[in-house]
């Protein structure tokens, strides 16, 4: 069994862009900036966003944060954005999600410029990406992409069974899995909440990515021998004998489960520091107008 180290993946391609930014400053070129709006203190939120102001630093970039209460309304947050979108020197930001329940998530993504959208979740972004055309790739897809790639794990013609149908996650990573492409060329079942016989069809799976948002759900019985696995849950359940409280817990029983792997991401240091990295990559493509030429 292979551990998946995507803490040093996610170092040693940070690395990588802060040289690419050296050379860009030495060229007289300014560096990449990117902004991002918090609204509210929801724990998770605030680590997110504090990992990708640091990141920026790690690479070399500007970064601006733009914060808010919760009460803040859906008007203020579309004139950040307008704000935003106009700003030459802004090359790519972002809208943490979630947010509040009073506030239109889909309208505040559309109101966001596709060109600057470094997180890919505009329509724009994600219908380019489903036919294959130059876009940001949304982050956590991007992130479990390389880190196949990476690890040089075969996917062509490899049964990728992914739970979960987020717009986020499972969505999109099925669609890369599918693509002609290295990695992708998998043949890719995506199940939900609805799916029946779930475990039968995870038995038959070469490559299983987990995006449920439920601990522990993947067990042993579930999974065959040689199976790699993708754990991208990140569920924080309490745990009095940690000083924060709680511990992150991913959507696989890692300890049952990872002896019968090939290859399996923990949690944390699996996909989560992926995800931050290839924001990383999308905002220098931004910067250099490498997808979107400026
Ligand atoms: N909330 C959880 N994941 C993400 C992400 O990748 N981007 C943003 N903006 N919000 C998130």
């Amino acid at each position: 069994m292979t551990l998946i180290d995507g803490k040093k993946t996610a170092d040693d391609i940070k690395r990588e862009i802060a040289a690419e930014v050296q050379k860009m400053v030495a060229r007289g070129l300014k560096r990449p900036h990117l902004a991002a709006i918090l609204v509210g203190h929801d724990g998770g939120s605030e680590t997110y966003v504090a990992n990708k102001v640091k990141a920026c630093e790690v690479c070399g970039f500007r970064s601006t944060l733009i914060r808010h209460e919760d009460d803040v309304s859906e008007q203020v947050l579309l004139d950040d954005i307008a704000r935003l979108n106009a700003d030459p020197d802004v090359d790519g930001f972002i809208v943490q999600l979630p947010l509040p329940r009073h506030i239109d998530e889909q309208k505040i993504i559309e109101a966001i410029d596709f060109r600057k959208d470094v997180d890919g979740f505009h329509p724009i972004n994600v219908g380019r990406m489903s036919i294959g055309l130059p876009c940001f790739k949304s982050a956590t897809p991007a992130g479990i992409i390389e880190l196949l790639a990476r690890y040089d794990i075969p996917t062509r013609g490899k049964r990728c069974v992914v739970l979960g149908r987020s717009n986020i996650v499972g969505k999109p990573v099925a669609t890369l899995m599918m693509q002609k492409s290295n990695p992708g060329d998998a043949t890719v079942t995506v199940c939900h909440s609805a799916t029946e016989g779930l475990a039968d069809i995870t038995r038959q799976a070469d490559i299983i990515i987990a995006a449920l948002g439920r601990p522990g759900f993947v067990t042993a019985d579930m999974v065959k021998d040689g199976v790699t696995i993708i754990d991208v849950g990140t569920t924080r359940v309490p745990d009095p004998s940690r000083k924060s409280g709680f511990r992150l817990s991913g959507d696989v029983d890692f300890d049952n489960v990872a002896p019968k792997c090939s290859f399996i991401t923990p949690v944390p240091g699996g996909v989560g520091p992926m995800t931050i990295c290839s924001l990383m990559k999308n905002t220098l493509l931004a910067a250099t107008g490498a997808v979107y030429p400026r």
